[in-house]
Formats: structure tokens, sequence, C-alpha cells
């Protein structure tokens, strides 16, 4: 669907976005997950739950983004970034009681809100702000994102009129009769005029079989009182999934996973085997790099060109690796830099080390970087030539063009020079002159 919108400046779309609020529901305990962690803080594809619906507030440039906290909510705060307000819902009492905490934060009831539940992460950005668009377009009261799914089991389901407009959300517990039918459902994603809100939040009673406050009544009651409400009905599936148990939590994992997956793909990146290859969303690889199967590549890993990864290799985070470099199985690399056209086929460490062109690290080298107390930084030049088994510990630099034979341990400080070939445990000087160099 492509909505357009006239672009005078009081009307646009940019200036709307910079006005509206987002309220984030996260004060929920999961009861569900069996979990003693709260659910918005369990990780999707290496992220807490609850980032996914502040991430796309953010995408979507709104600058206040509230986040109703509740359970453990001194945790939670934690992985919230410093950006948005935090407000704690004193007793769990439903998600229209969680909108209902941030009514102090929201301020002149002039403007628009939107609400997004920390359960329920898949939204493509697209969506949102498809939401929020045709919700400006119609002069809605009430836009909500809703999906038509063969098991609606568990979900608020969408009762309409005859002429198909909507006239209720009724929750699980509540349905009777032919309400079992209904497969269209309510994805938990709002945009509504503030005061139609919270006129409604006034409105609504409690829930005698759950003792809480519905957010989804306030859909009800706007449309009695023949307010506008919207629903969007959305094709892709995969966005319908909330997050309610762990059997929900490996579902979202394996749909984000792919998702992550497809995008690298997309950009020119060839992935042998994307059910057995993971990648953080942060990553940025070259075109025409291969990964083989089986390798894990973490949070802010930089890949370049033309590069062969894997299989069975562990990129960590922060490494970087320049174009047409080669790291095969059994490599891990930690915070570390890898130069170009450098190679390390076989099994290996390096951890904290920097890497020039055109290296050769032999298999099973290892960097010992760490002493106990303290990281220690590795250097390896240029076209040196890294034996089989050679044991760095840090810190240590080895020269532009040298050698270490198989099996060397270099100690540490004890600098190689420019082409120099040394051996042993620990490593001694063989030769100041690399032959062929
Ligand atoms: C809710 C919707 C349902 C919809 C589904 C979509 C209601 C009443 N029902 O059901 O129509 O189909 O989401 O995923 O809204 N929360 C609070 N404070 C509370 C209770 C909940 O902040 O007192 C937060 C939770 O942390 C969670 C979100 O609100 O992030 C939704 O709560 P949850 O209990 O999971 O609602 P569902 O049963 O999934
Ligand atoms: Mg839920």
């Amino acid at each position: 669907m492509v909505l357009r919108f006239e672009s005078s400046p009081g009307n646009s779309y940019h200036s709307f976005m910079e006005k509206i609020k987002a309220i984030i529901l996260a004060a929920g305990k999961g009861t569900r997950m069996k979990s003693d962690l709260p659910k918005v803080l369990h990780l999707i594809q290496g992220r807490p739950m609850v980032s996914f619906a502040v991430g796309l507030a953010r995408s979507l440039k709104i600058k206040d983004i509230i986040v109703v906290v509740g359970y453990k909510d001194q945790l939670v705060k934690k992985y919230l970034d410093k950006g948005v307000k935090l407000v704690k819902q004193s007793r769990l009492m439903g998600t229209a009681d969680a909108v209902m905490s941030a009514r102090t934060r929201i301020g002149k009831l002039d403007g628009e809100v939107l609400i997004l539940y920390a359960d329920h992460p898949l939204f493509t950005k697209e969506t949102i702000s498809n939401l929020v668009k045709s919700h400006l377009k119609n002069k809605s009261d009430c836009s909500f994102v809703t999906a038509s799914v063969e098991e609606p089991k568990g979900y608020g389901r969408i009762r309409r009129d005859n002429y198909s407009r909507v006239q209720e959300i009724v929750e699980e517990t509540d349905l009777i009769g032919h309400d079992h039918d209904i497969k269209e459902i309510n994805l938990g994603a709002y945009c509504f005029k503030s005061k139609s809100l919270f006129s409604a939040l006034s409105k609504i009673k409690i829930n005698q079989k759950k003792k809480e406050y519905y957010l989804t009544d306030a859909i009800g009651i706007l449309s009695q009182e023949k307010a506008r409400v919207e629903a969007l009905l959305i094709e892709d599936s995969a966005q319908a999934l909330g997050i309610n148990s762990q059997e929900d939590l490996a579902q979202a994992n394996q749909i984000m996973h792919l998702r992550i997956i497809q995008d690298f793909v997309a950009k020119g990146v060839s992935i042998i085997d994307p059910l057995n290859t993971y990648i953080d969303s942060s990553a940025i690889i070259g075109k025409d790099t291969i990964i083989y199967p089986f390798t894990v590549i973490e949070a802010d890993v930089k890949i370049g060109k033309s590069c062969r990864i894997g299989p069975f290799c562990h990129i960590r985070p922060k490494s970087i690796l320049m174009d047409e470099a080669e790291v095969g199985n059994f490599t891990e690399l930690n915070r570390s830099k890898i130069g170009e056209n450098t190679i390390m086929k076989h099994f290996g460490y390096l951890g904290d080390a920097v890497v020039g062109k055109n290296v050769n690290i032999g298999a099973g080298t290892v960097t010992a970087n760490y002493d106990g107390k303290d990281k220690h930084p590795t250097y390896i030049k240029d076209k040196a030539f890294i034996g089989s088994d050679t044991v760095l510990i840090a810190p240590v630099k080895v020269g532009k063009a040298s050698v270490t034979a198989a099996g060397s341990v270099l100690t540490k400080n004890k600098n190689v020079p420019d082409k120099a070939v040394v051996a042993g445990v620990p490593a001694k000087i063989l030769s100041r002159r690399r032959r062929n160099e």
C-alpha cells in the first residue's frame, strides 16, 4: 500500500512525527515465560526484546519515548538508553493501567500517541510508519494493526459489524459463540489522538475475570461513541507474533535470524548455509565475501570485500577483517584487526591483535593476550609468516616479513625485528635476514 501526503508544512508527515509521543509497555512480569528474568529482557538475536520497540520508535524519529516499567524495573532500566523516559507502573493492573501511568508524561493532550508493546518485537519500520501515516491521512481517533492468522489463540480478536467496521476487541478469556471463528487478531500497536485515548481510558472498567484494565477496551468504547477507529490489516504473518512463552521466543529468534541473514544476502554477501550462520545485525560485511556454515559473527564486526570466512569460525565483537582476508575452520578472533589478504586458514585464536597485510598465520597460532589481570596487544606486521603452533605472549610485536618457526613461544616484550627468523621456547633469533625477502 502506498500512502501519499500533501506537503503543506503543517500537515507534513515529518513535522507530525516530531510531535508524536511513543509509549512502550514493558512492565509485565511475563509469567508464561517461566523465567525469573523480566520477559522484555529475554534476547532475540542477542538483543533484549524491549530494544526492538524502542528502536522502532527511534527509527521513526520520535523524540519523546516513554517506557512503562514495573516488574524488576531497576534491572530493565539498565538495558534502556538514557534518551528514553521511564515511568513506573506501581501495580500491574493491565495494559490500560500501564498507559494511564504514563499520563503525566504526556502533558497537553493536543497531539498523537503511538503505543507499542515491548513483547511484540517483530514489526517492521514500514508497518509502524504505515500505521502512523494512515492514522494521519484518515484523521482517525484510533488506528491499530491487525492480521488474519490461522491460529488466533491467545490474541485479542477483532469483532466487526455487518459493514465490516471495527466494533471492539475481545480478549481470549471473553470469547463467546462465533468469536471463536474470528481469525483477525490485534497486534498491540496503536496510534491514538491523545484526547480520545485518555477519554476512553477513563471509561474502561476492570475485567472481572482477569482483574485487569484492558487497553483493548478503548477500541470498543471509541467505536460506540462513533469516533473514527481504523484497523490496518497487514499480510505478513511473521509480524503477528507476540512473545508470551519460551516457544514464542524461540520462533521469534528464528524469524529475526533469517531476516538478518536476508539483509546481508541482499547486500551481496554469499552465505552458504543461512540456517547455520549467525550474524549480529550491527555487523558490516562487504560484497563477494563468502561465509561458510557454522560461523558466528558478533556485534560491531566489520568485514571487507571478497573475504572467506569459516566454516566453524567465531568472530567476536569489534573485530575487523580487511578486503580479501581469509579465516578458516576453528578460528576465533576477538577485538582483532586482520589486514588485507592475510590468511589464517586453520584453528587458532587472536585476541587484541593487530595483523598487517599479506601475513600468513599458521595452524594453531595463539595469542596469550590475558595475563590473569589485564589484556595486552599483539602486533604482527605486513608479510610476516607465523609458523604453526606459535604462541605469542602479549604484549609483543612481530616485525615486517619476519618468520616464527613452528612451535615458537614468543615471550612478553621480546619483540621480533623486521625480516628476522625466530625459533624455540622461549623464541630466540636464528637469523636477522630472512631469505628471499
Ligand atoms: C495483548 C493484547 C491482545 C493482543 C496481544 C498482542 C491487551 C489486553 N491484550 O495481549 O489483544 O492480541 O497483546 O501481542 O492489551 N504490560 C504492562 N503492564 C501490565 C500488563 C502488561 O506494561 O499491567 C505490558 C507487558 O509487559 C507486555 C504488554 O504490556 O509488553 C502486553 O501484555 P501481555 O500481558 O503480554 O498481553 P497479551 O496477553 O499478550
Ligand atoms: Mg503479550
